[in-house]
């Protein structure tokens, strides 16, 4: 069921279902099973479900429900690099040139430098602000696929997603963007023209600190026929229980990303003032880098801020001042969180930068618990 007009609230809960019936639940119950009875004779009747890794109706519930958030075409895994995985191996093989952030998600270049290198994969690394004029400069001429992120975790840089993407569809090479902070709802790349948009499930679109989830939407037949090819083979397909669970938090994603955002905002403006911080970035902040491009591009704001504290021992200092803000890495979750993001290595960061994911608490009680804090910090 679709509404082209329906507002952000009405799509995270009705996109994808189906008409309801009498007497039938308004969404589907999880179906666990993994073989589906055949029948007697091929071929299957009616084009029946056999076997969970390559089909299942709860997985399709939940993808036709993400796929018509992003614009497209959705294939789930079972977390969010398998997705990215896919989305790469699916379409770069041995000799092939792959483009990468350099200032992404620390995973993804591990995936490149552990895995993707052995498989005769070259990798290049740009960084988010730098790769608009890479791909005018014909930076892309050879390559066969660049991966973008934006907002890029943890600096939160904002790339031009339409830009780079005429510039690749000239130069012959693929575009896919991982999509993780902004949310279908804050940003559609396929809208910009990318050919695939990447999440990470596990984060803002579920929400809840409890699944892991990841996805690749695309709007070309043959692709979603590459994807689905190398998710099935492969077998990184989630199950129906993840599924279900996944779909059953989507529907509340607009309402948290409204309250995310409303706390970052007041989180944002409270570090500011803070002698304590400096480097704060929030996209949608007046004066922040990426102000200017993330209005333009984006169409709605989300929850996470990243700011620097003077080292790590004022980091420990204001996580045992809180009470609210939990030490935790990921998210786009409920729970307000603060990830000192050196502890993991890999990211180009300073030893007191943290990222603050603002999640859906009274924004009164946050701002109070993290100001008292802040003033721990002294
Ligand atoms: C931007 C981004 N992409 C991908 C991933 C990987 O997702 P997952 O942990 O679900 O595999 C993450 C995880 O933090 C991420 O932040």
């Amino acid at each position: 069921m679709s509404g082209s007009a329906w507002g952000d609230g009405t799509r995270s809960v009705r996109a994808g279902e189906r008409p309801a019936s009498p007497g039938a639940p308004l969404r589907p119950s999880p179906v666990f099973a993994a073989p589906f009875h055949l029948g007697d004779l091929p071929p299957r009747a009616g084009g029946a479900d056999g076997y969970a890794r390559t089909e299942q109706p709860t997985l399709r519930d939940f993808e036709a429900a993400v796929g018509e958030l992003d614009g497209g075409r959705c294939l789930s895994f079972a977390t969010g690099m398998a997705a990215l995985t896919a989305a790469v191996l699916a379409c770069a093989g041995s000799g092939d040139r792959v483009v990468l952030p350099s200032d992404g998600y620390y995973t993804t270049r591990l995936l490149a430098a552990e895995e993707l290198e052995r498989f005769g994969i070259e990798v290049s690394y740009v960084a988010t602000p730098e790769i608009e004029e890479y791909a005018a400069g014909g930076g892309l001429d050879d390559a066969r696929l660049v991966l973008l992120e934006t907002p890029s975790n943890p600096l939160l840089d904002v790339c031009d997603i339409a830009a780079v993407t005429r510039a690749a569809r000239a130069a012959g090479a693929l575009v896919a963007v991982d999509n993780t902070t902004a949310t279908p709802l804050g940003q559609r790349p396929l809208a910009l023209g990318a050919h695939m948009t990447v999440g990470s499930d596990t984060k803002a679109l579920t929400g809840h600190s409890d699944l892991l989830l990841g996805h690749v939407s695309v709007t070309d037949d043959e692709l979603f026929r590459r994807v689905k090819g190398f998710r099935d083979r492969t077998g990184s397909t989630p199950g129906p229980f993840e599924a279900w669970l996944g779909h059953r938090s989507m529907s509340t994603l607009d309402l948290r990303l409204a309250r995310q955002a409303a706390n970052a905002a007041a989180v944002s403006e409270l570090l500011a003032r803070s002698p304590a911080v400096t480097g704060l970035r929030w996209p949608w902040r007046e004066g922040d880098p990426s102000f200017a491009l993330a209005s333009a591009q984006m169409l709605r704001p989300n929850g996470v801020v990243s700011a620097e504290l003077a080292d790590e021992a004022a980091v420990s200092r204001l996580l045992s001042a809180t009470r609210l803000w939990i030490a935790a890495t990921s998210f786009g979750g409920v729970h307000s969180t603060v990830d000192r993001r050196a502890q993991w290595g890999g990211d180009a960061v300073a030893p007191g930068f943290v990222r603050f994911s603002c999640g859906i608490e009274d924004t009164a009680d946050l701002l109070e618990d993290l100001s008292a804090a802040l003033d721990a910090l002294g």
